[in-house]
């Protein structure tokens, strides 16, 4: 996700050396969050004039560009505000052109870098281009920096703390949306000891937002202080932040560090403020204000300059100790943010904004084909059923590489679906261009916005799961379930035959995330069952049937990836084929057992292995008596529509996979022998 980071000092004086110093090393710690360009904007050598360096890829990459730029170093600056940003593409591809910061106009009299997402920003840039802003990127953010700029020309004399406000209002309030924003947290450095440790708020006398409305933190800087009217001190130090006085009451030489994310700060200081909700903080002459545009709305009167503790690494991932399980606990967002504007649960509509045009297209199609490698394929075979169901279309599955092995049949009107975490998995690129060569229609189901898939195809669905880190995929999995879901539930919106059919998915996919943190609390008996059943075991029998199969082969790679467990999925209906010769009381059995209509036939196979001796670990639907015996051993997750249970039946195997890999004392994030993305044959 983007990460934001700002560098202010006032009465310290810095060179530009230092400046982008701090800048570039503040970005490299917000590196783990993922992102896909970078950027920052200084002063420049003269009087209100900007730089601003933005590249694609790494801060590395970055870094070089400012070397070969040549900019002055040696310029000194006794108080100077520094602004940079990485980036995770959302609203367009990765590009220079789209990279923060964002301008108000050639002179970069306003700029911004900004996370999270502006909802109504379609409306906001169509009223700015009427009234003669061009806007020269793809983003969301481009709108605020105009949007500034605008309400600033119409009154020049306004304060600038009064302008923030407008634009956020206008920002938030103008359609009712929501908006969310990650929070703020400020650093700040001064030689001497603070007065008191605390930041007072500053109130608006201006109508108040309604209360739905949420969160904005804005980190907006302008390329000079002096560029807006000379502000009235008297008003503007109205709520005089005294941390920042000296005893005779003189602002003294302060640093300050604004960040989405403490872990960019903690090199710098240890004294941190985070900002609220809707709080503003303007930082102007080292003194830092906090304004809000509502009094009562229940927050405190003031913001704690607090110390943190943590180290570098605990802040990165929070409260977890491997990103992999901070992104098993994400799944309750991340797939949220793969429904966000698109299903509406309430009026029982789904909109796939990349697939709009092309939905007629496809339903005519004669088959659909997915094509994908490891867990993406895997979240295909999940999603088979429910295709073949709603648009009774013809489907197949493949692995990418086997697909271009047997250089299978494709032709134009076949409709070929490619689904990547990474977007550059070299196996799906290679199968995309050879499907691409033979004419047909092209669909990625990608989480990396501007990946090579993404941009290949001829359309698809981002699934907006945010960056995922740990080799092991897990939220990627979900969110990809999801959104192809979504993807069959838009095909089949025209049959009537279908329509109750639909709305009980729908109705389904608006509890999956709370579903999914029901089951996050089994959390510790899943740990202590690990460790319990599966310590020191050779190998582990995973059994599912029907649409619950792919959920089994997906919990056997989780196991097999980062706890080199050998693991082995078996569609219960094989069995008694042959896999039951390695039943007996010692193999650990973990059978998926959820009802749905295969019910009666997966409890043939849970017969078949306890006759053997064989005491399997059940996942079931609560209280499901045919499991009520004490003696079972059992995960139980809620129950939702048939089609959905794969996505609440593979989180206790992410979990499972996690705690023996744990258990084990193994590298959980960076398995051996693995890459998070394989980019070659
Ligand atoms: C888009 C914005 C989203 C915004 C929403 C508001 C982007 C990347 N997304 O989302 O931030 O909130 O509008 O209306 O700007 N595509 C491919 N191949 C793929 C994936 C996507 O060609 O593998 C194409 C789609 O066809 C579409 C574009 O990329 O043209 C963006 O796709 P997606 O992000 O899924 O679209 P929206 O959900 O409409
Ligand atoms: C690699 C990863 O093999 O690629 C797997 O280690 C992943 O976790 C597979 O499932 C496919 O990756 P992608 O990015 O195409 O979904």
């Amino acid at each position: 996700m983007c990460g934001i980071f700002g560098y202010i000092n006032y009465l310290v004086e810095r060179d530009r050396q230092f400046i982008i110093d701090t800048l570039l090393n503040g970005l490299s710690r917000l590196e783990y969050r993922g992102y896909d360009s970078a950027g920052m904007a200084v002063d420049g050598d003269k009087k209100n004039e900007v730089q601003a360096f933005k590249e694609v890829g790494k801060v590395a990459k970055l870094r070089e560009l400012i070397a070969e730029s040549k900019p002055d170093m040696t310029k000194s600056f006794e108080s100077h505000a520094g602004i940079s940003h990485t980036r995770w593409a959302t609203h367009g591809t990765p590009t220079r052109q789209n990279c923060h910061p964002h301008r108000s106009d050639a002179n970069w009299e306003f700029a911004v870098v900004h996370n999270g997402i502006i909802t109504n920003y379609k409306e906001l840039k169509a009223l700015l281009e009427s009234k003669g802003f061009r806007f020269e990127t793809e983003t969301d953010t481009e709108c605020i920096a105009k949007l500034a700029k605008y309400l600033y020309d119409q009154h020049p004399d306004i304060e600038f703390t009064v302008l923030a406000k407008a634009v956020i209002k206008e920002l938030e309030g103008a359609f009712g949306l929501l908006l969310k924003v990650p929070p703020l947290v400020i650093g700040v450095r001064t030689s001497k000891k603070m007065k008191v440790d605390f930041v007072d708020v500053e109130y608006s006398e201006e109508g108040a937002l309604p209360a739905e409305q949420a969160s904005q933190n804005a980190a907006i800087k302008k390329s000079s202080a002096s560029l807006l009217a000379p502000p009235d001190k008297s008003l503007l130090h109205r709520s005089q932040s005294r941390a920042f006085l000296s005893d005779d009451g003189i602002p003294q030489p302060a640093e300050f560090f604004l960040s989405s994310d403490p872990s960019a700060i903690v090199e710098h200081t240890k004294k941190v403020l985070y900002l609220e909700d809707d709080d503003i903080a303007h930082i102007h002459e080292g003194q830092l204000n906090i304004h809000r545009l509502t009094k009562d709305d229940g927050t405190s009167n003031v913001r704690t300059i607090q110390t943190i503790e943590l180290e570098l690494q605990e802040i990165m991932k929070g409260k977890f100790d491997h990103f992999m399980q901070k992104e098993i606990f994400e799944q309750p967002e991340s797939v949220v943010n793969t429904m966000r504007g698109r299903l509406d649960a309430v009026n029982k509509k789904v909109t796939l904004g990349g697939l709009r045009q092309y939905i007629s297209t496809i339903r005519r199609c004669r088959r659909i084909i997915f094509i994908a490698c490891g867990t993406s394929y895997h979240s295909c075979m999940a999603v088979r059923g429910v295709f073949e169901e709603l648009t009774e279309i013809p489907i197949a599955v493949e692995l990418a590489s086997d697909f271009l092995d047997r250089q299978a049949p494709v032709f134009r009107d076949d409709t070929c679906v490619f689904v990547s975490q990474s977007g550059e998995t070299a196996d799906s690129l290679m199968a995309l261009r050879y499907c691409l060569e033979r004419g047909a229609l092209t669909v990625g189901v990608v989480n990396v916005v501007g990946s090579s898939i993404s941009l290949l195809t001829h359309c698809g669905v981002h699934i907006n799961a945010g960056p995922e880190i740990g080799v092991a995929s897990t939220k990627a999995y979900t969110s990809q379930f999801v959104a192809m879901v979504m993807f069959a539930l838009s095909l089949s919106e025209d049959r009537a035959s279908k329509a109750k059919r639909r709305e009980e998915i729908m109705e389904g996919l608006a509890k999956i995330s709370e579903q999914f943190r029901e089951i996050l609390k089994l959390n510790e008996s899943i740990k202590d069952m690990c460790a319990k059943f599966f310590k020191d075991q050779k190998s582990l029998l995973l059994l599912g049937r029907g649409a619950q199969f792919p959920t089994a082969l997906e919990g056997a790679l989780k196991i097999k990836e980062i706890s080199y467990l050998h693991c082995e999925a078996v569609m219960s209906g094989e069995l008694k084929h042959g896999v039951l010769a390695l039943v007996d009381e010692n193999l650990p059995i973990i059978m998926i057992l959820t009802r749905d209509n295969l019910f009666t036939k997966s409890l043939n196979a849970y017969q078949q292995v306890i006759a053997r001796g064989g005491r399997p670990i059940v996942i079931c639907n609560p209280e499901d008596p045919e499991f009520s015996s004490a003696q079972t051993e059992k995960i139980a997750v809620p129950k939702t529509v048939d089609c959905l249970q794969g996505l609440l039946n593979v989180i206790p195997l992410q979990l499972v996979s996690y705690w023996l890999a744990v258990g084990e004392g193994l590298n959980v994030d960076f398995p051996r022998n693995l890459a998070k993305s394989v980019t070659v044959e």
